[in-house]
């Protein structure tokens, strides 16, 4: 009778400590056990298919950084920080210590010797060379032609891919690959990019010499992510083939004034760089979390109304149009575009929360979750407020790049904001006078856990086109 009370109390403390563990423990308690040998990574691949929501319970209850281990000897520990503090720290003021780490160019190697990856001298090239592209007039010129139809039902993140990719295309080389048309042809280019994401995502949470011993063999997501590459280079290859072409037999569009170097920086530009991923991913959230807030469309019809001159179309309007810009910063607060970034200390380091650092090991920077953390943009963190950006002035409020992280900070700012801006808003202008966008009613709207951040399910929409402006 005794050893049936033992075995009673053993099975009841045991039921006791299960039903304590799955149901009072904080999520990141229950997932990101530590165990011996696996480190945190069982728990990881659980929550990985919404590591985005995850990253913004696990921070906001572990005081903006929490130390991941991976398993055992494989070198996957990572520091994993939304401080606004330690971003300043490694992005700006002791930028000289902190690279994107020696892994950064294997795991972005499909890119090849692009400025994302580069470091030192060859970082300084690239990026004098993107500045000087991008101040160059012809780049910032910008059509958006609306359609006649009256009514349609499109994926409005799959139009702002196409739209993105063609007006680069355009931008760079002249010519127009037509994949946003009416027949809405097949982009090979997409999926490959798909797989490209996907693949970079695996690279970071797969031990190194296995993903690499895929890459060799041609298996699973690497085989996925070789096809995909040599997509794109076959891609980039007719294009820049073409161009040449043009440039050599010196008729057509000579915006470019090509030379040997300019070709080069052609090639690469053309080697379709992510950062047209970055504009379709911003349109499709602000499209998105405009449905979910009519009062902001309203707001902002207002503002084109009363702020723009029908006539011109130019930059001048679209500078006035303040709570439009607002409205977009605050889509980005919340949807990142780029969501993570990569830090490595060369020599070892104490960041101002505290964390030591060693030499060679990997920070992570999680935008998504940095937007919603409540300690760094208070209570209402979570809300679509583009009010927040608006100043008592009725100007544009200026926040910090370490706290509104989303073109990133200090001397690798993203050079191409004032573009993006500007594109975004054109869009956005041109969309909303002339139509009513409307969400499809029952989709699951959730972020793909990708390099870029966009809709896992894509946003189905129908557009209407409006009787009146
Ligand atoms: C909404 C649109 C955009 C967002 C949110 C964005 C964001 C970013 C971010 C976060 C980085 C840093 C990436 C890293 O170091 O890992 C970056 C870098 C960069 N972006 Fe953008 N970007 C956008 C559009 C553009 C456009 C349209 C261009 C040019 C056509 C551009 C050109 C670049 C370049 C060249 C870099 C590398 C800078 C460097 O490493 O020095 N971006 N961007």
């Amino acid at each position: 009778m005794a050893s049936i009370s033992l075995l009673d109390a053993s099975i009841a403390i045991l039921c006791f400590l299960i039903f304590h563990f799955l149901l009072f423990k904080k999520p990141h308690d229950r997932f990101l056990r530590n165990w011996p040998v696996l480190g945190m990574l069982p728990g990881l691949l659980m929550v990985l298919h919404r590591i985005h929501d995850f990253s913004v319970e696990v921070l906001e209850n572990t005081d903006l950084t929490f130390p991941f281990k991976g398993p055992w000897f494989t070198g996957m520990d990572v520091l994993v920080t939304v401080d606004p503090a330690n971003i300043h720290y490694m992005l700006s003021s002791n930028f000289s210590n902190y690279t994107k780490g020696a892994d950064a160019k294997e795991v972005l190697d499909v890119f090849g010797e692009m400025i994302f990856s580069s470091e030192g001298e060859l970082w300084k090239i690239q990026r004098k060379a993107a500045q000087s592209m991008l101040t160059n007039q012809w780049f910032r010129k910008l059509s958006v032609s609306a359609t006649r139809k009256k009514e349609m039902v499109v994926d409005l993140q799959d139009v702002f891919q196409r739209f993105t990719f063609d007006t680069t295309f355009v931008l760079v080389t002249g010519f127009d690959p037509k994949s946003l048309s009416v027949e809405m042809p097949e982009v090979e280019y997409a999926n490959a990019l798909d797989d490209l994401g996907d693949g970079i995502l695996y690279r970071h949470i797969k031990p190194k010499f296995l993903w690499k011993l895929q890459n060799r063999i041609g298996f699973g997501q690497e085989k996925r992510m070789i096809e995909a590459d040599a997509t794109f280079d076959r891609i980039s290859a007719k294009y820049i083939s073409a161009k040449r072409k043009e440039v050599r037999s010196s008729k057509g569009i000579d915006h470019h004034q090509l030379n040997g170097e300019s070709e080069d920086l052609l090639t690469s530009q053309i080697k379709l760089d992510p950062t047209k991923e970055t504009v379709a991913s911003a349109l499709t959230w602000f499209f998105w979390l405009l449905s979910e807030n009519p009062r902001v469309v309203t707001k902002i019809r207002q503002e084109i109304i009363s702020k723009t001159i029908p006539e011109r179309n130019g930059e001048e309007n679209l500078d006035k149009l303040v709570y439009l810009q607002g409205a977009l910063y605050e889509s980005m607060r919340l949807y990142p575009p780029v969501p993570f970034q990569r830090k490595s200390p060369i020599k070892p380091d104490l960041l101002p929360s505290g964390h030591k650092v060693d030499a060679n090991s990997t920070i992570m920077i999680f935008l998504y979750a940095l937007g919603r953390m409540r300690a760094v943009w208070g209570e209402y963190a979570l809300e679509f407020k583009p009010e927040r950006w608006i100043s008592q002035t009725g100007s544009l409020r200026d926040e910090p790049s370490f706290k509104f992280l989303s073109f990133n900070a200090g001397p690798r700012t993203c050079p191409g904001k004032h573009l993006a801006m500007t594109i975004m808003k054109k869009v956005a202008v041109e969309i909303l006078q002339n139509y009513d966008i409307e969400v499809i009613k029952g989709q699951k709207i959730e972020p793909d856990p990708g390099f870029i951040l966009y809709m896992k399910h894509g946003l189905q929409v129908t557009i209407t086109k409006r009787c009146s402006p």
